[in-house]
């Protein structure tokens, strides 16, 4: 047995573990909603998801209920094979990866470069070698991965799915980071991302197939909504 050193138990001081900037107009928003009977998605939504292709500068954004659901939908979309290996980064929250083994594939993981914690091109390169048929990128706490990943995706012919959960407003080489020539970027709208409704999520493109797709996956296959 090693000797240990007494941990030190200090009470009355904790991380907070989301601090929303929640201000009357957004208590307002809300309220108004609450009280219009109409609490499901519906037209709020609809504006969200219209504001946000714009800021965004991609001809869709559809709403979902998370990130994850977000993700899972760009993955269902794909149709890849059981079986099939999909790039995902070693640094990362599980969601990124537990949609590969939703749908049988098979998570290959990703070393992160130290510096910006962000899937590294020699780690991309190898898994190319070794048959990933797709891969998951996260722009990692607002930084984007760079253009080398999507250049790599592009020339070996595999879908790229941007994870954006922590990169509202980032920007790369693109412009705005957020799906344009990928297969779809993934935003969530949890309480620890800098933009929150609590929890929700966003998928943004430019495919009209995918959007099309996405809109009627979210109602389990529904081709109209309420
Ligand atoms: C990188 C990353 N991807 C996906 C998610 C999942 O987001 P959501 O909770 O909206 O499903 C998170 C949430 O913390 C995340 O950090």
């Amino acid at each position: 047995m090693h000797d240990q050193e007494p941990i030190e138990v200090v009470t009355g001081r904790s991380v907070a573990f989301a601090v929303p900037d929640i201000n009357d107009d957004d208590v307002d928003a809300v309220t108004q909603v609450l009280r219009s009977g109409w609490i499901t998605s519906g037209s709020q939504c609809v504006a969200l998801e219209e504001e946000l292709a714009a800021y965004l500068g991609v001809a869709h954004v559809v709403s979902l209920s998370s990130a994850t659901a977000a993700l899972e939908t760009a993955v269902a979309f794909l149709s890849l094979p059981r079986g099939a290996k999909i790039g995902v980064p070693t640094w990362t929250f599980v969601s990124t990866a537990i949609l590969a083994v939703h749908h049988g594939l098979l998570p290959v993981l990703l070393d992160v470069d130290p510096d910006t914690l962000n899937v590294s091109p020699a780690s991309l390169e190898r898994a190319l070698g070794d048959g990933v048929a797709a891969m998951t990128g996260v722009h990692f706490a607002g930084v984007p991965f760079g253009k080398e990943i999507h250049e790599l995706c592009a020339s070996a012919g595999i879908p790229l799915i941007e994870d954006c959960a922590h990169s509202m407003g980032a920007r790369d080489h693109r412009g705005m980071a957020a799906g344009q020539a990928t297969s779809g970027a993934c935003f969530s709208f949890y309480a620890t991302k800098n933009l929150t409704s609590g929890e929700g999520g966003a998928l943004a493109t430019d495919n009209d197939d995918l959007a099309r797709f996405a809109r009627s996956f979210r109602l389990h296959g529904l081709s109209a909504d309420a």
